[in-house]
């Protein structure tokens, strides 16, 4: 038997796992309730808030998974890409209970880790498969070769997919991260306003002019009707999710069909979104392709993917020495 703790640090999630020939025991995460107010993450409350809660929720994980350190042969962590300030706190704890106990450590790219999230069911997605990867901060189509063989076809040139729920959310007055509530306002309401479509690259994302337009069409809006919002939230909601979903998933079939894959699957936090999760399950079923998303406890930032991807590495002996850094814009 082997025991393999993975952390996650990269935003504002603390969370720790414990994963066991490639099967995530625990996943524990304390999400950091301190930003909602801010409207985003505020990196140094961010710090301060790892600090306090990476002891607790490492202690949880192997709690629940009726383990003691002792226990444990590996340690994965992320490297990057993050907030610095939050990768130090679980790369510094990483490598100091791995020196302690004398253990081998993991580097994991937290990009990687939201695709690899996919090989956490019993059901693991064929080789080659593409990713639709959607997060708060990367918006990525990944064709998927091997474990740890990816090639980013395409990304978003500005704002990622939750970037664009999260602004617009805070336009609309909602809290941070705006994405589920939106999600949650938008299954009451119907899609009637359009917002114009970006025109890059085909494999390329890019929702800065979506976000402008969405500002300008509640300014203009709210001139003529100061309580226009406020009537008017779950169709809004309906339309700024209906827009973002359109747009990902006719990226995931232009490049389904441009690299003859059969096999496709989402990751990060926006692929909880229930109109995405609908929408890329028809383009699926209409395609005869094989549809993989994780579950939402998977989706959303957490330390199980991290462990997965700490699991192919340890089968590989692919381990990092004590003098691994934080890389805030790691790459894969
Ligand atoms: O992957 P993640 O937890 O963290 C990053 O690595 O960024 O993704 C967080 C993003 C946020 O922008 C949040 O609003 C969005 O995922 N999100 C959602 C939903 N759940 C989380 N967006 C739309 N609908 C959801 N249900
Ligand atoms: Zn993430």
């Amino acid at each position: 038997m082997n025991y393999i703790l993975a952390i996650e640090s990269s935003c504002d999630d603390t969370s720790a796992a414990i994963i066991s020939n490639g099967e995530v025991l625990s996943n524990k995460v304390a999400t950091q309730e301190v930003h909602q107010n801010y409207g985003g993450v505020v990196p140094e409350l961010a710090s301060r808030e790892h600090i306090q809660k990476i002891i607790p929720v490492v202690s949880a994980a192997l709690k629940e998974a009726k383990i003691k350190t002792a226990d444990l042969d590996a340690i994965a962590v992320t490297k990057g890409p993050g907030l610095l300030g939050s990768l130090i706190v679980g790369v510094t704890f990483a490598k100091s209970l791995a020196q302690s106990l004398n253990i081998p450590i993991i580097e994991v790219q937290h990009m990687q880790a939201h695709v690899m999230a996919n090989f956490a069911g019993e059901s693991k997605p064929e080789f080659p498969f593409i990713c639709l990867t959607v997060s708060g901060g990367h918006t990525q189509l990944v064709l998927v070769k091997d474990y740890l063989n990816m090639t980013i076809l395409g990304q978003s040139i500005d704002d990622a997919a939750g970037e664009a729920f999260d602004k617009t959310g805070k336009m609309l007055g909602l809290k941070y991260p705006s994405g589920p509530i939106i999600d949650r306002l938008a299954q009451q309401g119907q899609s009637v306003y359009e917002f114009p479509k970006s025109k890059v690259g085909k494999h390329e994302f890019s929702f800065s002019g979506f976000k402008t337009a969405v500002m300008y069409f509640l300014r203009r809006e709210t001139d003529k009707n100061p309580k226009f919002i406020e009537q008017n939230l779950n169709n809004i909601c309906a339309s700024i999710q209906n827009s973002i979903c359109e747009t990902l998933i006719e990226k995931l079939s232009i490049a389904a069909e441009e690299y003859g894959v059969n096999t496709l699957a989402m990751a990060g936090g926006v692929s909880a979104n229930s109109e995405l999760r609908k929408r890329f399950n028809e383009l699926c079923s209409a395609n005869n392709y094989k549809a993989f998303v994780p579950p939402i406890s998977l989706c959303t930032d957490n330390a199980g993917m991290i462990g997965m991807v700490g699991w192919y590495k340890y089968l590989d002996k692919n381990f990092s020495d004590l003098s691994i850094a934080p890389a805030p814009r790691m790459q894969f």
